[in-house]
């Protein structure tokens, strides 16, 4: 899909890149020809996707111990990956989520969600931003959101209003900081299988196949289709795409809200009856 050096010489941040969609996109990036770092709390995780990444791609992985939720732990790690070499990619991907009846959740519960993707991805934005700034560097932030950041979600509410706030950060700081060299844009993927989310976010295992049903294409999504996208966004390419959210669901959002998609399930039949009669 893209030249095989489309992102030579980008060194890129991925939060929580040990797993799942952090760790593909990882993959996709190394391939495309950048130099990798990612962060997570597990260091044992992330020693384990710097082995099997450089192995399958013969890319170079930086990892660090750090925990998203922490500023100081953010600003410490930032030091560290400036001391080497300035990023020119931050992926805001890292991120925590459970599915509870809202009525039931602890203030615990709710800081648990909110701490890791708004404040986690406000203080890595934030202290990436101040220092690309202090150096005229300029640089782009992805990050990967959801769509209920927008129409919002049962037994999902902390994760919703986090991503809606990361989207809000998103903009803002589009405008804000565009003008000086960075741009910041958002994924919304829809469902794509991961360990961390399907543990987490499939209450009962006969419902595990329900996320390929919700879109007219009757899948889930392939993690190259959204790694490839990624890669586009924080590519040169995309330099005049700034503060845009792009939608990848299969339609899944849309066929949610259409007044009248249900008639999906009216058959050929169907609709020849609901033809008008030839007049005689
Ligand atoms: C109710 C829960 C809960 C649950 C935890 N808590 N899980 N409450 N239902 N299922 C409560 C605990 O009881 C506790 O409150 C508080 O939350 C903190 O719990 P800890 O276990 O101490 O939290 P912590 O160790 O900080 O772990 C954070 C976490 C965990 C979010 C709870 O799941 C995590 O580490 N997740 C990281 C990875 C992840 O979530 N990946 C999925 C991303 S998928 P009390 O009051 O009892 O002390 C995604 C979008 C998917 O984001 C969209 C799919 C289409
Ligand atoms: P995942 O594998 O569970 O990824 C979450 C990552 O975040 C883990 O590597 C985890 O590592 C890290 N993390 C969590 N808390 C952290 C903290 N406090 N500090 C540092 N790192 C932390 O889940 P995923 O499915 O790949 O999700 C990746 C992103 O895609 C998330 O933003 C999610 O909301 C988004 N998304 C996923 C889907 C989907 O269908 N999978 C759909 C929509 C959006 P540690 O636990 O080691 O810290």
């Amino acid at each position: 899909m893209f030249q095989t050096d489309l992102l030579k010489g980008k060194r890129i941040l991925i939060t929580g890149g040990g797993t799942g969609l952090g760790y593909s996109m990882g993959q996709r990036y190394l391939e495309l020809g950048a130099e990798l770092v990612i962060c997570g709390r597990r260091t044992e995780v992330l020693a384990e996707a710097k082995a099997k990444l450089e192995a399958e791609t013969g890319g170079k992985v930086e990892t660090h111990g750090c925990d998203i939720r922490d500023a100081a732990a953010i600003e410490q790690m930032l030091d560290a990956i400036w001391a080497v070499r300035a990023p020119d990619v931050l992926v805001n991907n890292a991120a925590g989520n459970f599915i509870a009846r809202s009525e039931e959740l602890s203030p615990r519960a709710v800081d648990a969600v909110l701490n890791i993707v708004l404040h986690g991805s406000a203080y890595a934005t934030l202290g990436c931003g101040r220092r690309w700034l202090a150096q005229g560097h300029k640089a782009t932030v992805l990050s990967i959101i959801t769509t209920y950041a927008w129409t919002g979600s049962a037994y999902v509410v902390p994760s919703a209003m986090a991503k809606a706030g990361v989207l809000a950060m998103t903009r803002s700081l589009a405008v804000e900081w565009g003008g000086r060299g960075i741009r910041l844009n958002a994924i919304a993927p829809g469902p794509f299988p991961t360990p961390g989310a399907w543990e987490r976010l499939v209450p009962r295992a006969d419902m595990a196949e329900t996320f390929g049903t919700k879109n007219p294409l009757g899948r889930v999504g392939n993690h190259r289709e959204l790694a490839d996208l990624a890669s586009f966004l924080v590519s040169d390419g995309s330099g005049y795409i700034n503060g845009e959210v792009v939608t990848i669901d299969g339609g899944e959002w849309l066929m949610g809200a259409g007044q009248f998609n249900f008639l999906n399930a009216l058959t050929d039949e169907d609709w020849q009856a609901l033809k008008p009669k030839k007049k005689s």
